[in-house]
């Protein structure tokens, strides 16, 4: 059997499956998976795009990732925390566009006061949008009390990605006190505590190797993950990692492919979950997003934050967007979902159907 019978096969695919996958390189062997994974998204989750509007709420980060732009040790960035007002006036704009759920995210912090903050500002959007918007957070690791606290208060997805399931590998992309062990407790303490539980790495790193992104989509299977956020590795500039990747420029076509076999790979293999198609693709080209619903994906995380905000979440270079206001990119964005054949789901939180089945299990 050659791969694409494999792949079109129900039999499992193997860890040396998934290698020859990622291995695919000319155009028709990625046209063929590419559609060989749209088929099975088609089949499992619909031609259905659900949308999450993204509200940044800040970028100040206890973290010093070596690869990220918000990293506390770059002192070039303009730290903020949004206004509890603003973040509250995001979410009405998101249900008034009807996107269906929002997903707060900000760098990590860990005090009283800020779950406090967060918990008073879930609060306050159920209310004040009348309870219709689906919740997420990606707001880093926390305890399992905090976990809980913002559960109860109504959120109930949560995306922490482990940004690289081989410990060695995040040890290289991490100074030594940030702890991979830990940082997979938190995923099994969200898990524990309710929530649609997502995660997710990057691609293309330096050091990585195929076989680690391989060991990624296996991680992703093993540990029942409902949701799936991956995104090429982009430079930015003012990080350690840059040095790593000094032709970076030469490489975006390169990144961009690898970014969009992980999604193929990731959907032929894990099936029922959401995956996103994510800014970075976006980054690397201007219908990058669209390529990865082709390729698999079914969500998208518009950018709703206020300008003002938006400017200073730099995670990488090119970030896509920034001069657009909200409602005109969203207009880009269905018109261009359309025209590839998908519809946009208005108003539904897309649930992952992972959820409900790992909760049977
Ligand atoms: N390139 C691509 N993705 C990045 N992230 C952070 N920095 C970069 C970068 N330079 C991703 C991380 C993080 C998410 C919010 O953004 O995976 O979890």
């Amino acid at each position: 059997m050659n791969i694409f019978e494999k792949i079109n096969s129900s039999t499992e695919l193997t860890r040396d499956d998934l290698k020859e996958i990622l291995s695919l390189e000319n155009d028709s062997d990625l046209e063929r998976l590419f559609n060989a994974a749209y088929e099975v998204k088609t089949k499992y989750v619909g031609r259905k795009v659900y949308l999450r509007g993204l509200i940044e709420i800040s970028n100040i980060c206890s973290k010093d990732c070596y690869y990220c732009g918000i990293r506390r040790g770059n002192t070039k960035v303009h730290r903020y925390m949004m206004a509890d007002d603003d973040v509250i006036a995001g979410a009405k704009l998101a249900d008034k566009l009807n996107l269906g759920s929002i997903v707060l995210q900000g760098g990590e912090i860990s005090s009283d006061d800020f779950t406090l903050k967060i918990e008073n500002i879930l609060k306050r959007i159920r209310i004040e949008t009348g309870d219709r918007l689906g919740i997420t957070l990606s707001l880093g690791e926390q305890s399992e009390a905090t976990y809980r606290r913002w559960f109860e208060a109504g959120a109930h997805r949560y995306l922490l990605r482990i940004e690289a399931s081989n410990k060695e590998l995040y040890g290289r992309l991490h100074p030594q006190d940030h702890s991979w062990d830990e940082r997979y407790a938190c995923l099994k303490r969200l898990q524990k505590v309710g929530y649609q539980t997502g995660t997710g790495t990057m691609s293309g790193l330096p050091h990585q190797t195929d076989d680690d992104l391989v060991s990624d989509l296996i991680f992703f299977k093993e540990n029942d993950i409902d949701m799936i956020g991956m995104g090429p590795y982009l430079v930015h500039e003012d990080t350690p990692l840059a040095k790593d990747f000094p032709d970076f420029e030469d490489k975006r076509e390169i990144q961009l492919k690898r970014g969009l076999k992980m999604i193929a790979a990731a959907r032929i293999f894990l099936k029922d979950v959401n995956i996103a198609s994510t800014t970075a693709l976006q980054a690397l080209r201007n219908d990058g997003r669209e390529l990865g619903l082709l390729a698999g994906a079914n969500i998208i995380m518009p950018n709703i934050s206020l300008a003002k905000y938006k400017v200073n979440y730099n995670l990488y270079e090119g970030k896509p967007g920034l001069d657009d206001g909200p409602g005109e990119s969203l207009e880009k964005l269905v018109g261009s979902i359309e025209s590839i054949g998908e519809s946009v789901a208005f108003g539904q939180w897309g649930d992952p159907r992972h959820f409900f089945a790992r909760k049977e299990k």
